[in-house]
């Protein structure tokens, strides 16, 4: 036996197996080397690994520079089990059933569609980047509630390229309903850069990964009443001039509307735009008057009502959620296809704007009254003149256009819908869980 051979075979593969031999100092001369040898070999093969995982690994998108860009952080997407569970969600029960991705499905809007979409049998998959421009604990206990429907939630921000690629390798979506945004429209003054984040980098993002898809998908998308702007002709008609915006928002929400028309234009992509007027519900969003009014007057707080130059009344066309959701599973099923492939047009796609309200504005002092009655407390009302910072004094829907092509027709006055939101918001509140702010 040669000693090579021999000491090959002395390597003790585990602890126990191992012998002394005649010739220990030769013998572990030889093991000392071999041993060495390993040790190298497997830390090679080690470093290797944790570098194939590092630059393989889709997450390790660079930090953004912008402080102001606090919505951007990393995270952890692929794999075999998370692209499992991306099928899974997505996968059509029903028959003629669609395949939907919601971006924003862990907000106000995008849970009640998502659940809607899914009780009627379609293939549902939400991305949402979980930001905290308000308290994201409301967004996680929306995830955990689309859970329990088999809705499940990509976290990832929609101007991350290589995910949305990687989603419509995996899926084969029919079906986009855009509804991440950076909303708010005070909120602009402090944090710009989240607005043209989402909503113009993002949103053109999602349409270069759309227009490159085959099947291109059909998208529907939230756009918002707020770009009427200072638009005094009511109600508001699709046809009415927006080009007046009255804040930042508005302004991006109104780029959207013009980057859809060039999507459409140049690459064929069916885009339908839907203009939400003050949507108010169960699980809503705490940044609107209606929820931190609710708040406060509840603390006992002030609240502040705004008033118009010589005590215009301000007012406000509020949408119940359930309307809206009919809306947009309308905007859904009447989508035509897109008509392009490989990123090129082959035919004119269809391009839609709609109003989506309530028809009724009702001034804000009203809904203070409404929520007293409910919540049985007093209001301390604090008139306030309006300021000049995004808000504009009155919104009022013309719907006929939504009436007549989607069939939608809102049937929750303001005092019904409210009654539903303080019992979700006391039951909500008082299970363990405790008002922010
Ligand atoms: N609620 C209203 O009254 C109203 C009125 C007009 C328009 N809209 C529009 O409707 C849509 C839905 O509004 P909402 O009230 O549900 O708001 P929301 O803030 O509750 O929902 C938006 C969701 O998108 C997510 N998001 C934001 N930026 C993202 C990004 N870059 N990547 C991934 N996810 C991101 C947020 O985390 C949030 O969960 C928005 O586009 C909003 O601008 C709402
Ligand atoms: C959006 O993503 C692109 C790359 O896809 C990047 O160049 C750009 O800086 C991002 N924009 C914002 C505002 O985050
Ligand atoms: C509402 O809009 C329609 C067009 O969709 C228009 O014909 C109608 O006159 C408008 N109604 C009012 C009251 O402005």
């Amino acid at each position: 036996m040669s000693k090579q051979m021999s000491h090959l075979d002395n390597i003790p593969s585990t602890p126990g197996k191992f012998k002394m031999e005649k010739s220990p100092y030769v013998h572990n001369r030889l093991r000392w080397h071999s041993s060495l040898a390993k040790l190298t070999f497997w830390s090679f093969i080690f470093l290797g690994l944790i570098l194939i995982f590092f630059f393989r690994s889709p997450s390790s998108n660079p930090l953004p520079q912008d402080p102001s860009r606090r919505s951007l952080r990393t995270y952890n997407w692929g794999g075999p089990a998370w692209e499992k569970r991306v099928r899974s969600s997505a996968r059509v029960r029903s028959r003629n059933g669609i395949s939907v991705l919601v971006t924003g499905a862990a907000g106000f809007v995008g849970t009640h569609v998502s659940a809607a979409l899914k009780r009627r049998g379609d293939g549902v998959l939400g991305l949402d980047n979980f930001n905290d421009y308000y308290d994201p604990s409301l967004k996680r206990a929306r995830q955990a509630l689309l859970e329990r429907t088999g809705v499940f939630i990509v976290e990832g921000d929609i101007n991350d390229s290589a995910l949305l690629r990687k989603l419509f390798e995996v899926v084969a979506f029919t079906h986009v309903m855009h509804l991440a945004a950076q909303a708010g429209v005070r909120y602009a003054m402090e944090n710009p850069g989240s607005y043209v984040h989402s909503n113009i980098a993002g949103l053109v993002s999602l349409l270069e990964v759309c227009k490159s898809a085959n099947p291109q998908p059909a998208i529907v998308w939230a756009s918002s009443s707020s770009v009427y702007g200072l638009n005094t002709k009511v109600p508001f008609s699709e046809r009415d001039r927006t080009d007046q915006p009255a804040s930042l928002y508005a302004a991006t929400k109104k780029a959207g509307e013009e980057i859809a028309h060039t999507y459409n234009h140049i690459y064929g992509l069916s885009l339908t735009g839907l203009r939400f007027f003050t949507v108010y519900g169960p699980w809503g969003r705490p940044d609107m008057a209606y929820f931190f009014f609710t708040r406060d007057i509840l603390k006992g707080k002030s609240i502040p009502i705004f008033e118009a130059a010589n005590h215009g009344t301000v007012a406000r066309d509020f949408t119940y959620i359930d309307d809206i959701v009919k809306g947009c599973l309308a905007a859904l099923d009447t989508a035509e296809k897109s008509t392009g492939s490989g990123g090129k047009k082959k035919g004119p796609a269809q391009l839609r704007v709609y109003n989506l309200g309530n028809t009724s504005p009702v001034p804000v002092s009203d809904l203070v009254s409404i929520l007293e009655r409910l919540l049985k407390v007093n209001a301390k009302r604090n008139i306030m003149k309006l300021p000049r910072n995004g808000d504009v004094q009155f919104t009022h829907a013309n719907i006929s256009l939504a009436q007549r092509e989607l069939g939608y027709k809102p049937t929750t006055d303001l005092q019904t819908g409210l009654k539903k939101f303080v019992r979700w918001y006391l039951s909500y509140y008082s299970g363990g869980k405790k008002a922010t702010g």
